[in-house]
């Protein structure tokens, strides 16, 4: 088959890999290559069936199934899939640096240059290099000059088209997003053109005035800034919940007074014992290294508060727990449910479940934890790597990693909800109280979970009440001692208050 275009992406991780699968199903005449360097993860995109402990992603395996060996294609073979596109996008990750200036804070470029460099050597021509990745603003101009820094007379025109969707509900952003936006040098012809070619391929699926071109530096700037917004929200009803409980206001009350007005808007606005995953608190440490940098230490405080009042929810979450089981959780079993950073994901990166953990850990307490996507191989390395285990502590002495979450509660003093799973509302929670310790606590970090439960026991009921008051009454009815984030405080659990 002939195809009209070619574009490949170097790295095939959760933003790299979803988005090609989309531009293969939407551009039939475009040749997608989805390469990276990780052989092993080739080899799970190219398999019968994707591993969902790694690509748990609704709606893409459908998408790859269609699409691979017709007009998709992952390979190992970076060098090929270079030679062969006409735009390369470079979707690599760029996480926090660890080391050396800005660590801690500022994004690790080590992989973005090392892929610069790789295209400019192996290029056999003109390319047009996208970054999908999420950059510091000005990355363009440095990986222009990085692939620029060969005498092999070749133009390579930068791109930014950064990547706006959600883990979870990726296939869904992807097929209508918000907006596309595009950044280029469009005060040059070159810049131009290549900004028409990639407007050309997403003009096949999403409306053009949802296509958006700006400048450069406008591009890069704006996805750090969307996210910083997003998770500025997240902490602001965060702030407003620890407010709710000991005022007897009610946060579910609050967040849909405030949505109601159209200048606020209704979305992002669930309170929850944390933010999590791989972007927000990344790129809002990198608007503030980027801030520090330049001498704007007013504006790099205001961002930092953001991530401030997140670890401050994630720690008042847990020291709450430890507070209301009467000042300890020594030697007592916790059962945790969810460990993902969100529902509909295996990904853990940033969950607040792993500080929670290690907090309660740190009170000796041990956890059985369960989680429908996340294996217990990557709960072991997240205990690692957030170093969450006290010293010389086993991961086996302390976790328990159970099939189910009847399993993680049976014989635990308190269930604590860490991410929103759909399942965790269908269960059996008189059987769940049964098998607990007495008193037996629930702690619900995810708000969406508290009201659903709310609301089956409202048609168990069969009375029309409430949500929010049934919610607590129904559970409490079981016999449970609940608290729900940004709900009003229960007397017996204030009266633990030190
Ligand atoms: C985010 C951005 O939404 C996306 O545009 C960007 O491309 C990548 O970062 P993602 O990290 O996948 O996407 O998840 P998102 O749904 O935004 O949630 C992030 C965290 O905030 C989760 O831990 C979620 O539980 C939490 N959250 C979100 C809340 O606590 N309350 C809310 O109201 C919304």
């Amino acid at each position: 088959f002939d195809f009209e275009y070619t574009v490949a992406c170097l790295g095939a991780g959760y933003v790299g890999g979803p988005t090609m699968a989309m531009v293969a199903l939407k551009c039939p005449e475009v040749k997608v290559i989805v390469a990276d360097i990780n052989e092993k993860q080739i080899s799970a995109w190219n398999s019968d069936k994707l591993p969902m402990y790694v690509f748990y992603e609704p709606g893409l395996e459908e998408v790859v199934k269609a699409c691979r060996g017709r007009n998709l294609f992952f390979t190992a073979d970076c060098d090929k899939a270079v030679i062969e596109a006409d735009m390369i996008f470079v979707s690599v990750n760029t996480p926090t640096k660890k080391y050396g200036a800005g660590a801690g804070k500022a994004a690790d470029l080590k992989n973005w240059e090392l892929a610069a460099r790789h295209i400019s050597r192996v290029a056999n021509g003109d390319k047009i290099v996208v970054e999908k990745s999420t950059l510091p603003v000005r990355t363009a101009h440095s990986m222009s000059r990085v692939l620029h820094a060969n005498d092999r007379k070749l133009h390579f025109e930068v791109l930014s088209n950064p990547e706006f969707l959600a883990e979870g509900t990726a296939m869904k952003d992807l097929a209508k997003p918000d907006r596309v936006l595009i950044g280029g040098n469009n005060k040059e012809k070159a810049g131009k053109n290549a900004i028409d070619r990639l407007v050309w391929i997403y003009e096949h699926w999403v409306p053009k005035e949802r296509i958006l071109t700006t400048n450069l530096w406008s591009s890069e700037l704006s996805k750090l800034v969307a996210n910083a917004f997003l998770a500025q929200r997240v902490s602001s009803i965060n702030s407003i919940s620890a407010l709710c409980e000991q005022t007897g206001a009610d946060i579910d009350e609050v967040a849909k007074s405030i949505g109601m007005d159209q200048r606020i808007g209704n979305r992002f606005l669930q309170a929850s014992v944390g933010f999590g995953g791989s972007c927000f608190q990344k790129d809002i440490l990198n608007l503030v290294y980027i801030c520090e940098s330049i001498g704007l230490k007013e504006v790099a405080e205001y961002w930092q508060q953001v991530v401030s009042m997140n670890d401050w929810q994630k720690c008042r979450f847990a020291q709450r727990m430890v507070k209301s089981m009467f000042n300890t959780v020594a030697d007592k079993r916790i059962a945790m449910l969810g460990f993902a950073f969100k529902k509909d994901t295996g990904d853990t990166r940033e969950t607040a479940a792993v500080y929670v953990a290690k907090h309660l850990l740190d009170e000796r307490a041990k956890i059985a934890i369960y989680d429908p996507r996340v294996s217990e191989a990557q709960i072991k390395m997240d205990f690692d790597y957030y170093e969450a285990l006290p010293k010389d502590e086993k991961f086996s002495s302390r976790i328990d990693i159970c099939k189910d979450a009847y399993g993680a509660c049976k014989g635990s003093h308190a269930i604590c909800v860490m991410t929103e799973w759909d399942e965790f509302k269908d269960l059996n929670y008189q059987k769940i109280y049964d098998s607990m310790a007495k008193p037996a606590f629930i702690f619900d970090g995810r708000y969406d979970f508290v009201l659903v439960v709310g609301f089956f026991y409202c048609l168990n009921l069969v009375f029309f009440l409430d949500r929010n008051i049934l919610n607590l009454e129904g559970l409490k009815k079981i016999g449970f001692e609940v608290y729900g984030i940004g709900k009003p405080m229960p007397e017996s659990l204030k009266m633990d208050e030190t």
